[in-house]
C-alpha cells in the first residue's frame, strides 16, 4: 500500500485553510480557461483543487493519481471529473487534447520528472500551458513549520526540484518559456492541528523525520501554546506558480 493510501482518509484535514477558490482563479486566469477548457490535473490526490477548478470554470476535468486510496476520497467530490489512475511520467491518453495540465505539490514526488514534462508537452494542445503548484527553495528556507521542525528542511531542498531544474525540464520539452510566480498569503494554523500533521505525518515532509526530531517539534509547538494561549501559528502559504508554454 503507497504511503498516500495509508493517509488517504485523514489527508484533507491537513490541507484546511488553503485559499483553493484563490488558486484555481489563478489558473483559470494565467492558462486562459474557459467553460470549454480540457483540463488535467496531475497528481489529484484527493481532488481538493480539481474541484476547485471545476467549481471555477465549469471546464472538462480529469484528474489523475497513481494512488487508488487518493482516487477513492476524489470520486467522492465528483462524479463529473473524469477520474483515473495512473503516473505522470506515462499518461495514457492522446495527444494534443489539453489546454491545461495543472499539478499541486506533485513534483518532488515524481521520479522521471523529465519524462513527465515530455508527456506533459505531448497530450497538452499547441497553444497549452502547464501551471505547477510547487514550493521554491527560497520560499523552503523561510518557512515557519521548519522553525519548529528544522530537521527536515534540507530533506525538502533536496526533494523539490529547483526553478532552474523546472526550467530545464520545460526547456528540454520544447516549451517556449518558463516563469515563476511567488506568493505569500497569510495564512493562521492552531498548535493541535499542526501537531496532528507531525504527528500522522499527513504532509510528505515529516516521512523522513527522527522519532526525537518529531519529539522536540511537537515540544516546541506546546511551549508556544504555554506562551501564547489558544493563539494559533502563523504558518503562511508560502507557493510558487510555474507557468509553462507551449507558445509564446
Ligand atoms: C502531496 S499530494 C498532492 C495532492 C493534490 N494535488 C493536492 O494538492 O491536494 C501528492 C500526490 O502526488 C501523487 N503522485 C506521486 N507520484 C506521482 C507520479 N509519478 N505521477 C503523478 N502523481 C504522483 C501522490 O499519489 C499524491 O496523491
Amino acid at each position: 500500500m503507497s504511503e498516500f493510501t495509508k493517509i488517504a482518509g485523514d489527508y484533507d484535514k491537513g490541507r484546511k485553510g488553503e485559499a483553493i477558490e484563490f488558486w484555481a482563479d489563478e489558473v483559470t486566469r494565467l492558462a486562459h480557461l474557459d467553460w470549454n477548457s480540457q483540463i488535467l490535473d496531475l497528481g489529484c490526490g484527493t481532488g481538493l483543487y480539481t474541484r476547485g477548478m471545476g467549481v471555477e470554470t465549469s471546464a472538462t476535468l480529469c484528474g489523475l493519481d497513481p494512488s487508488l486510496g487518493m482516487l477513492e476520497r476524489a470520486r467522492e467530490k465528483s462524479t463529473e471529473v473524469h477520474w483515473f489512475c495512473a503516473v505522470g511520467e506515462g499518461l495514457p491518453l492522446r495527444s494534443g487534447v489539453f489546454d491545461c495540465v495543472f499539478s499541486s505539490q506533485v513534483w518532488h514526488h515524481i521520479v522521471d520528472r523529465q519524462g513527465t514534462a515530455d508527456e506533459c508537452g505531448r497530450v497538452l494542445g499547441e497553444r497549452g500551458t502547464v501551471v505547477i503548484r510547487t514550493i521554491s527553495h527560497d520560499q523552503l528556507r523561510r518557512k515557519v513549520v521548519f522553525d519548529f521542525f528544522p530537521e527536515i528542511m534540507e530533506n525538502q531542498l533536496r526533494v523539490y526540484p529547483s526553478n532552474d531544474d523546472f526550467t530545464r525540464f520545460f526547456r528540454v520539452a520544447g516549451f517556449a518559456s518558463t516563469e515563476f510566480l511567488a506568493y505569500d498569503l497569510e495564512r493562521y494554523q492552531g498548535v493541535d492541528e499542526l501537531i496532528e500533521v507531525a504527528e500522522k505525518k499527513l504532509w510528505s515532509m515529516f516521512r523522513p523525520i527522527t522519532h526525537e526530531g518529531l519529539e522536540k517539534g511537537v515540544e516546541r509547538l506546546r511551549q508556544h501554546e504555554r506562551e501564547s494561549p489558544g493563539e494559533p501559528v502563523r504558518n503562511d502559504e508560502t507557493i510558487t506558480l510555474v507557468v509553462a508554454r507551449k507558445t509564446l
